[in-house]
Formats: C-alpha cells, sequence, structure tokens
C-alpha cells in the first residue's frame, strides 16, 4: 500500500530539475541552484528550463525580444477584469484570465512542441502584466505598460509596486530563480495529468495555478506574512510558537514532503533576508523570524521551507501581500511550461489505480422501497 499522499512514490521520467534527497542538493537541467540562482538572470533559467539549455548572448538577445513582443494582453481582458468584484483573491483572478487568454489564442488546441513553446513564451510574458493590471482594476492606478527595457524582475516589480529600483529587482530576482522550478510538486503533478489528456497548456497552468493557490503550498508564502505581522514583534515569537504548537496547530513556512533536512534554497533566501535587512537597518522581521526558526528546530525538528524567508525578503522589499503567491506563478509558470511540454512531447495518458476501501457488494433498493 502506497503511504498516503503519494509520499515517496516515483510516477515517471523527468530531465528537468534533481531534487537529491540525502544531500539536498537541488540542480535545474544538471545546474546547481547555488550557481543559478545569483549568477544567473531570470530570463536565463526560463530559457534553460524551456529550451533545455543555458543560452548564448545571442539566444539570449533573441529570447527577450520575443517575451518584449509577447508582452501584451488582448483587448478583451482588461473589461473582463473590471467584472471581477475587489474581495476576489488575484490568484483566483490569475486562473480564470489564463484560461480566458487560452480561449484567445488560436494555436490553443495545438499541443507540438513548436506551438507548447510559442505559447509558454507568450504567457510567461503576460503573466506579470495580468497580475499588474488585476490589482489596477481593484485599487488607483498603476502603471499599465512595462517598461521598455529592463530585466523580467524589474519590469515584474515596477508592474507590482511602481518602483524602479535595481538593487530591489536584483532581490526579486533571486527569488523567481529559487521559485522557477521543484520538480513533482503538487501543482506541475496537477499540471502534468492535466497536460497528459492532450488538453491545452492553457488549461494545465490554469489548473497548476488553482493547485498552487493552497496554504500548504504555494499560498504559504502569503500565509507566513500574515503570521509575521500578527506575531509583529521578536518578543513574542516564541510563545506564540509555543502556544500554536500546544493547540496542534500547523505553523505555515516549516516543513516539506520531500526535504526533511535542510533545503539549500532557504539558505539562500535566508542569507539575502538577513542582508536585506541590515542594509535596510530594519532588522526586526529578520530577529522575529529567526527565533521562530530556532523555537520550530528545537520544540518539532522542522526547518523552514523556501516560502519562510521568501516571506520575509517581500516584507522587506515592500511588496503588497496579495500579489506574494501571484509572484511565485510568475516563476514557476516556468517550471510548469518545462513539464507541460515535455509530457505532451513523450505522452502517455497519467491514470493511476485506488485500492478500494468502500462497502463491499450491496443490493440496489428502488427509492419508493428506501
Ligand atoms: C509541507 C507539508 C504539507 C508537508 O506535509 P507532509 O509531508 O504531509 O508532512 P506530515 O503531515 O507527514 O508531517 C509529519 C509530522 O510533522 C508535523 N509537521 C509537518 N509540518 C508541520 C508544520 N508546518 N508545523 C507543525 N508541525 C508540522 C506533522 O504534524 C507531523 O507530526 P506528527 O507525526 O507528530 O503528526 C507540511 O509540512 C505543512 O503543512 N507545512 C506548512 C505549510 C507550508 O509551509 N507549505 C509550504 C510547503 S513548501
Amino acid at each position: 500500500m502506497p503511504k498516503p499522499g503519494l509520499e515517496g512514490i516515483v510516477v515517471g521520467e523527468s530531465a528537468i530539475c534533481q531534487i537529491d534527497e540525502t544531500t539536498g542538493s537541488l540542480r535545474y537541467r544538471g545546474y546547481l541552484i547555488e550557481e543559478l540562482a545569483e549568477h544567473a538572470t531570470f530570463e536565463e533559467v526560463a530559457y534553460l528550463l524551456l529550451h533545455e539549455h543555458l543560452p548564448s548572448s545571442i539566444e539570449l538577445q533573441s529570447w527577450q525580444a520575443e517575451l518584449e513582443h509577447a508582452e501584451q494582453l488582448p483587448n478583451l481582458v482588461r473589461p473582463f477584469l473590471q467584472t471581477i468584484p475587489s474581495s476576489v483573491h488575484l490568484m483566483d483572478i490569475l486562473r480564470t484570465a489564463v484560461s480566458f487568454l487560452g480561449m484567445t489564442d488560436p494555436d490553443n488546441n495545438n499541443p507540438s512542441h513548436e506551438a507548447n513553446i510559442r505559447k509558454a513564451t507568450s504567457l510567461i510574458a503576460k503573466i506579470p502584466l495580468l497580475i499588474s493590471w488585476a490589482i489596477q482594476a481593484r485599487h488607483d492606478p498603476l502603471p499599465l505598460q512595462p517598461l521598455s527595457q529592463g530585466s523580467f524582475a524589474g519590469n515584474l516589480l515596477y508592474l507590482i509596486t511602481g518602483t524602479i529600483d535595481p538593487d530591489k529587482a536584483k532581490e526579486l530576482e533571486i527569488s523567481l530563480n529559487l521559485y522557477a522550478e521543484h520538480e513533482l510538486n503538487a501543482s506541475t503533478f496537477a499540471a502534468r495529468v492535466t497536460a497528459s489528456t492532450l488538453a491545452d497548456l492553457y488549461g494545465a497552468v490554469a489548473v497548476a495555478i488553482a493547485t498552487l493557490k493552497g496554504p500548504l503550498h504555494g499560498g504559504a508564502n502569503e500565509a507566513v506574512a500574515v503570521m509575521l505581522q500578527t506575531i509583529g514583534e521578536p518578543e513574542k515569537a516564541k510563545s506564540w510558537i509555543h502556544s500554536r504548537l500546544t493547540g496542534k496547530e500547523r505553523i505555515t513556512g516549516f516543513g516539506h514532503r520531500v526535504l526533511k533536512h535542510e533545503d539549500p534554497r532557504t539558505t539562500i533566501m535566508k542569507r539575502r533576508a538577513e542582508g536585506l535587512s541590515q542594509k535596510l537597518a530594519d532588522t526586526r522581521l529578520y530577529e522575529m523570524a529567526e527565533i521562530i526558526e530556532q523555537t520550530m528546530k528545537e520544540e518539532k525538528g522542522l526547518h523552514p521551507n523556501l516560502d519562510f524567508y521568501t516571506a520575509v525578503v517581500y516584507l522587506l522589499l515592500s511588496i503588497p501581500l496579495e500579489t506574494f503567491t501571484p509572484i511565485f506563478v510568475a516563476s514557476r509558470i516556468t517550471g510548469w511550461c518545462a513539464h507541460i511540454i515535455e509530457q505532451q512531447d513523450h505522452n502517455r495518458l497519467i491514470r493511476p489505480r485506488a485500492s478500494y476501501i468502500g462497502p463491499s457488494s450491496r443490493d440496489f433498493i428502488p427509492l419508493h422501497c428506501r
């Protein structure tokens, strides 16, 4: 009998991401995350995931031009966004908007490698605009058009906060590189199941966004930020965590299905959080996070996951809370699309079995006799 939640089950082969559970090391297409995170641009990482190799300068230039070309939304999207009540979560808007975009793409039902690469490129370019337009439709007007130059991360930061700041953009970029891919996490697996029916790429991405939203998955970065804001100050952190653990509650930002030791992505993000808090001369949040980390190690033997210190960094960058998980989408869409393409290039329908534990055979009794 498999463990609940398919724990430890290998369900297929993939050449995209390698997680070594014993050493905790992580590689995208053979490259260590430590080398990619702080030394590659997000555009290079996205290219690597989709095209299977790091780009040359010429390939990178042409990829950036493709992304810039696709950085626009069909006219129909704006009136659609304006009909959405302001209480709706941005993740729900994104999920529906991606579905909507699928309906406007004449190549929607073409699962060929070339069509999928083109659709993936288009979606990667459009997600930052979708987030921006969705915020704009509910709050004060923000800039609607991407900057004519600059990095993907710089543009994302600008479209979400209206800020142009290369140092902040670099911090955001590192988080995008870390979030881009993580093998068969729940949202990627969901996307692959959908893609395996030869359903369209937009549909598979919409399913992935729906899956990422949950607080046990991508929604955790927003939930961590809410927790940190609720605790408020380092002096209260230890007792707050103790009281939650006494009540048998889970502490968001801790634990991982696959990584039971340190996660190299968290190590990088923690270092960035520490550096950023010193640079901003605002160390209270980081101090509080460290106390929580220490308390969780002592009480539960659990390590922080990537979402924990990412939330600290995003709070220090003054990124709006509602965009934390959508930013995860803006990055993980690269991994999702690489998996959807890999699945459809070598497709076999994903259709596992369940072990039946329901009632044994029962005789049907007509309604009037029940
Ligand atoms: C990520 C997560 C869903 C993985 O869950 P999982 O592999 O099913 O882990 P399990 O539910 O088997 O947990 C094993 C034990 O650790 C405990 N545990 C796991 N995560 C915990 C957490 N965040 N806080 C407190 N206890 C936790 C469980 O209660 C369980 O203890 P028990 O054996 O005494 O009952 C889980 O760690 C969690 O809920 N984390 C918080 C949400 C989060 O940060 N999600 C982002 C993930 S990247």
